[in-house]
């Protein structure tokens, strides 16, 4: 038996990926620009059998996900990543996956990009694939968009491209260029009714869709600047542009996504509030899900969870800094 542990951070958007040029490729219809999370991962671990096809195919591959056994369709997008492994590698083997997110799955915290940058590279070292970081983003991005970006470490900028080499992350800065906090304010565990995969499909049925994108150009190059100058009051107005944008298109597609609680918009205008009557330097993003993320440099961390912990609808908080690339872990 081969097999690795592997640990993946998840990544908070700052631009997002919303919408798809090629479902099957996950190709996306703009750059997007992430910061990789230290302290909401996946853990996962990948072992192969080394079995002829024949008996493989009376034993499936064994997938637990959160300590749950998954079946049939569940199991089929998992399924269908390690194919893309077996077809790299030349094998037909077995697969056994045990997978573990430190924190709410499906529910707008990005399970997804940690769970599919920690199955590819567990995966591909566990067969003794040797691939470039470049590409393993590009197969990454086969099983998750998102994922692409988790194969790097800190802020990270997933390049369109036109094709299956070319749509691929890169880092911009490592993790140490800038402590920046994302404060996650969980108001719904629950996992969300439309998957984001559903939700990209029909992005560009939204009239407002072809406008988000045309408007990412300089609000991309804003938000690399920002970055770069560690300039929070830059930054967080673009981000907010962009959630909201990108909001707007899921509402307006056909049908309308509507991924707001009313605990979402409590927290939106607290944020607000606490900017314009109390002068924290904080700025709101939400992916795909209910839950509001915080984004604030590391001062601003203990303020923004006090005055959080006060909201009624605020069920969890979840703090992580900026972090490194999947990782490998020693076998237990
Ligand atoms: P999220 O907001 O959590 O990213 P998505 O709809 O994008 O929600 O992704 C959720 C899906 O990601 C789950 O239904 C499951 O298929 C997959 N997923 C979640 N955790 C993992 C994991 N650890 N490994 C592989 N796939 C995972
Ligand atoms: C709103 O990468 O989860 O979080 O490719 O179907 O797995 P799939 O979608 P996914 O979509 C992420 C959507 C988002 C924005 C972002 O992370 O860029």
């Amino acid at each position: 038996m081969r097999k690795c542990t592997v640990r993946a951070g998840s990544n908070i958007a700052f631009i997002k990926y919303w919408g798809v040029a090629d479902p099957a490729l996950n190709l996306p219809l703009s750059n997007s620009i992430s910061m990789t999370l230290a302290d909401a991962y996946t853990v996962t671990t990948v072992a192969w059998e080394e079995r002829p096809a024949q008996a493989r195919g009376e034993a499936p591959d064994e997938i637990v996900l959160d300590g749950v056994r998954l079946e049939g369709e569940a199991a089929q997008r998992i399924v269908a990543h390690l194919d893309r492994l077996r077809a790299l590698a030349q094998v037909d083997w077995r697969a056994r996956v045990v997978s573990q997110n430190n924190f709410p799955a499906a529910a707008g915290i990005a399970s997804s990009a940690s769970g599919f940058a920690a199955l590819t590279v567990a995966g591909c070292r566990a067969l003794g694939l040797e691939l470039s970081p470049t590409r393993l983003s590009a197969l990454a991005r086969r099983g998750s968009g998102s994922a692409c970006r988790s194969i790097f470490g800190g802020f990270v900028e997933w390049e369109q491209g036109h094709d299956d080499t070319t749509s691929v992350a890169r880092p911009l800065f490592p993790a140490e260029h800038w402590d920046l906090h994302d404060v996650v304010a969980v108001v719904s565990r629950a996992a969300k009714a439309v998957s984001s995969a559903g939700g990209h499909q029909v992005a560009a049925t939204s009239p407002f869709n072809a406008a988000r994108i045309a408007s990412l150009p300089p609000l991309l190059a804003t938000v690399r600047d920002a970055i770069a100058a560690r300039d929070i009051s830059r930054l967080g107005p673009a981000i907010e542009q962009d959630a909201l944008a990108m909001h707007g298109v899921m509402m307006t597609s056909h049908p309308s996504l509507l991924y707001w609680q009313p605990g979402t918009v409590e927290v939106l205008h607290a944020v607000r509030r606490w900017r314009q009557e109390e002068g924290l330097a904080v700025y709101f993003t939400i992916d795909a899900g209910p839950n509001v993320h915080l984004i604030c440099e590391q001062d601003q961390v203990g303020p923004v969870v006090q005055r959080l912990q006060q909201l009624a609808s605020v069920q969890q908080i979840l703090v992580s800094g900026p972090g490194p690339g999947p990782v490998e872990l020693d076998e237990h």
